[in-house]
Order: structure tokens, then C-alpha cells, then sequence
């Protein structure tokens, strides 16, 4: 470990740990809540190649850039950047991509907390058998019910905000690893299974055409930036969350066999973390789609898609309480394990300028709970209080994930492929294939923030015209 990467929350014990972690972040609500039910909104097919696009040369570039510069500046975002800032003799207002991240990460956690805790509510139900028979209508009337009791969802969203708290106040370290492992495996093991399951109903057909059609005339400049800040959230990038991971990942791990030290390649272990992730939501599209044509529902079904069919596949399959119920404490597991990385590098820096770790946390989810709150009464007392985007949830939702990520997100592809010297983000990466390097500082130095201004502008641009 290099002097200057001084362990002030602990290190991953390896570079499977960092995976495990990262891949805990990644793979959540975005992947099983929302890619899907965006997907429909927007069109299908030709919206998840846009997606496919975004991950592959923004998602993919980014993150990189996101871990090598936590690992370098080996502390909370916000004083990473500062650090770095320094290093290269530039203006410390680069910290700003800290505070922007805090800031995205402050909403995302707010509103994330509300939808996680619907997952909590459908254990309960799954558990207790009422998803048993249920017809399409019916199972759509059942999550219309959960929404408009503001009461139940408060006390969810509750419990789901001291679960994530609790774990930031114990350390990210201790709990969280042992966690992800068990829970990873068995998340996509149940994916295959519910796969399997769709592939048995008759709509399988038109939902996999519907996934995978790729009619552009569907493309509108909404679904553009719509596409562009879920590539951004699903990978949990552009507010600080990989960074701050980053920041606890080893240069060099001792080989248990052999003793001697290897290095920790940053990029394999990122190709792997894009690759779980977009399996994932793939999987997720492909396990509700045909659930949702076979049941007559509409596609674009919105927030509620994943709370509608998967009870209608429960409630017909053998074992459905069994599957039902461990399914959804898995979709709480998974947003659990990426609500703490929200937290995470806002409680880190609070820490690192001496408040307790516990209280730290505290705050900071106090805060994102009342903010919370709104999010929880957009769906019943203040369904019809519409503005910009829609409901104070949407607005939310829209400015963190579709403005906030992607900003943030070329903010640190500017920092480290102009800004930073060259020598320190090459010696970062120690990559083997130079060509690949290569390609890679193009993709962060010219493609990605392009691509990430045009977007923006496209969208802008079809919003007023
Ligand atoms: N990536 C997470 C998901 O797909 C959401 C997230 C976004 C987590 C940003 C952390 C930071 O559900
Ligand atoms: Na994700």
C-alpha cells in the first residue's frame, strides 16, 4: 500500500471483496425496478440499445475514471478531489464534483428508501400468501392499495432508512462483505429461475420482441436523456459512490499460495461489475416482460411494473410463497446493499472532519428521510400536485438521476482525461495492453464528454422544440 493511502475507513481484503461491493452498489432498484418499467415507457427495444451504448462508451470509461481516481485519493470524494486537486496544481473548486455527488446521492437515497420499502411490504404479503391466485387486475389494485396508505409506506420507509443507516454507522466493512456474497449468487440464481418461468407463459414471444425490437421511431429526445442518466445510475455512477469505494480498494494484494504481491487491475474488475449489472437488468427486462403481455397489462406500466406481474408469476407458479418471498428479500438485499453506497461517501467525509461515524450516519439519514417523506405522499396526497416532471417523486427522481449523474459523470471524465496529469492516471491503472489504454483515454478525453453534452443538448433541444 502506497504512503499515501492511508486506511482511514479499512480496506476491501481483496480485489473479490472490491467486486463484491461495487457489484452490491450496482445492482439494485435500477436494474429490477426501473429498467424495466423505463423500458416500457419508452419504447423497448430500441431504448435498451441506447442504454447498451451509453454503458459500453460512457458507463464503462467513466467508471474507470471513477475507481482510479478514489483509489488515488484514498479518501471520501469530496476530499479525494481536494487532494487531487492539489496534486495537479489546480483550483480546489474541483471538490465541487464531491459536493455535486453528495448532493445526487442525498436525493437519490431519499427517494430510493421509499421504493426499497415497497419491496419491504411485499415481503410481508408474499410471505403471507396474497399473491395466491390473483388476477392482473387484481394484483395492479393491490399495489394502488399499498400506495395510497401514506402510513404504511412511512413506517417501510422507516425501517428501510434505519437498515441502510445502520450499516453506514457500523462500517462498510463489517457486515456488508459477508452479505454480498451469499447474496449476489443467490439473487441471479432466482433471476434464472423466474426466467425460466416467463419462458414457459404464452406472452414470452411478444415480450422478448418487445425487448429486443429495435424500432428507432420510437425514440423521442425524452428517451434519450432518460437512457443516458439510467446508464449512469445502474453502474451508481457520477456521485461518488465508486469513488469512495475506489478509495478502499488495495493497489496489491499478497497472494495467499504463492505470497507474493499482485497488483489490483482496475479495469477487469470494472468490465466484470458492467457486465453483472447489465446481466441483470437484461434478466429482470426478460423475467416481466412476458408476464406483463400474458396478464394483458400495458407495457408501459410505470413505477409500479415490478410490484404487478412478478405477484401474478407467484401467485400461479408451485412454490410461489417460497420463490415470492425469498424474490423479494432479495430486492430489498440488493437495494440495501446500494442505499449504503449512497450514504457512504457523505457519512466518510463527515468522519473525516471528526464527527463519529455513528452520528455522522444519523444525520445524514434523518435528513433523506424527511426529505422522504415527500416522495411517499406523491403518491397519495400529493398524487395531483404536479409540476415540471410530474409529482414531487418524478422531479426528484429526474433531476438526480437524469441531470446530477450525468453531469457529474463528465465532470470526472474532464478531471482525468484533462485535468489530471497523465503519468499519475496511467501509473494508476497499470494497464498491460497499451492499445487498450489508448482507447480508453480517448473514450474519457473525448468521446464521453461529448457524448454525454450532446445528449444533454439533444434533449434539451427536443423538450423546447
Ligand atoms: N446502482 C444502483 C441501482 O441500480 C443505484 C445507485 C445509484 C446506487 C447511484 C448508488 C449510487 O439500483
Ligand atoms: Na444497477
Amino acid at each position: 500500500m502506497s504512503e499515501e493511502n492511508k486506511p482511514v475507513h479499512g480496506m476491501w481484503a481483496s480485489r473479490w471483496v472490491f467486486i463484491l461491493a461495487a457489484t452490491g452498489s450496482a445492482v439494485g432498484l435500477g436494474n429490477i425496478w426501473r429498467f424495466p418499467y423505463i423500458t416500457g415507457e419508452y419504447g423497448g427495444g430500441a431504448f435498451v440499445v441506447l442504454y447498451l451504448i451509453c454503458i459500453a462508451l460512457m458507463g464503462v470509461p467513466i467508471m474507470i475514471a471513477e475507481v482510479l481516481l478514489g483509489r488515488r485519493g484514498g479518501l471520501s470524494p469530496i476530499h479525494s478531489m481536494g487532494r487531487l486537486a492539489e496534486q495537479s496544481k489546480v483550483s480546489r473548486r474541483w471538490k465541487g464534483i464531491g459536493y455535486l455527488g453528495a448532493l445526487a446521492g442525498f436525493l437519490i437515497l431519499s427517494f430510493y428508501s421509499v421504493v426499497a420499502s415497497w419491496a419491504l411490504i411485499y415481503v410481508w404479503e408474499a410471505v403471507t400468501g396474497m399473491f395466491q391466485g390473483l388476477t392482473a387486475v387484481q394484483s395492479q389494485g393491490n399495489f394502488e392499495a399499498m400506495q395510497a396508505n401514506p402510513w404504511l409506506m412511512m413506517g417501510s420507509h422507516t425501517a428501510f432508512m434505519l437498515l441502510t443507516m445502520g450499516v453506514v454507522a457500523l462500517g462498510v466493512k463489517r457486515g456488508l462483505e459477508r452479505a454480498v456474497e451469499v447474496l449476489m449468487p443467490v439473487l441471479f440464481l432466482l433471476l434464472v429461475v423466474l426466467i425460466g418461468y416467463a419462458a414457459t407463459t404464452p406472452g414470452f414471444v411478444e415480450g422478448v420482441s418487445f425487448l429486443f425490437a429495435f424500432d428507432f421511431s420510437k425514440l423521442s429526445g425524452e428517451a434519450v436523456i432518460i437512457a443516458l442518466g439510467q446508464a449512469f445510475f445502474t453502474l451508481s455512477l457520477g456521485m461518488g459512490a465508486i469513488m469512495a469505494y475506489g478509495a478502499y480498494m488495495p493497489r496489491e494484494i499478497k497472494d495467499k499460495k504463492t505470497g507474493r504481491s499482485r497488483p489490483v487491475s482496475i479495469v477487469s474488475s470494472v468490465a466484470i461489475i458492467a457486465v453483472l449489472d447489465t446481466l441483470v437488468a437484461l434478466g429482470a427486462g426478460l423475467a416481466m416482460f412476458p408476464l406483463l403481455f400474458t396478464g394483458g397489462l400495458e407495457p408501459a406500466q410505470g413505477p409500479g411494473m415490478m410490484f404487478v406481474t412478478l405477484p401474478l408469476a407467484f401467485g400461479q407458479m408451485p412454490g410461489g410463497i417460497l420463490f415470492g418471498s425469498l424474490f423479494f428479500v432479495l430486492v430489498v438485499c440488493a437495494a440495501w446493499s446500494s442505499s449504503i453506497s449512497l450514504g457512504e461517501p457523505m457519512v466518510a467525509w463527515l468522519v473525516e472532519r471528526g464527527h463519529k461515524r455513528g452520528v455522522a450516519a444519523s444525520m445524514v439519514g434523518l435528513a433523506a428521510w424527511v426529505l422522504g417523506i415527500g416522495s411517499v405522499l406523491s403518491f397519495n396526497l400529493w398524487k395531483d400536485d404536479t409540476f415540471l416532471m410530474g409529482t414531487f417523486f418524478d422531479n426528484i427522481e429526474f433531476l438526480s438521476t437524469s441531470i446530477l449523474l450525468p453531469l457529474g459523470g463528465l465532470l470526472i471524465a474532464v478531471f482525468t482525461g484533462w485535468v489530471m496529469k497523465e503519468t499519475q492516471a496511467r501509473k494508476e491503472l497499470a494497464m498491460k495492453s497499451f492499445p487498450l489504454y489508448l482507447v480508453w483515454r480517448a473514450l474519457v478525453r473525448v468521446f464521453s464528454p461529448l457524448a454525454v453534452i450532446a445528449l444533454i443538448l439533444y434533449s434539451i433541444w427536443s423538450a423546447v422544440g
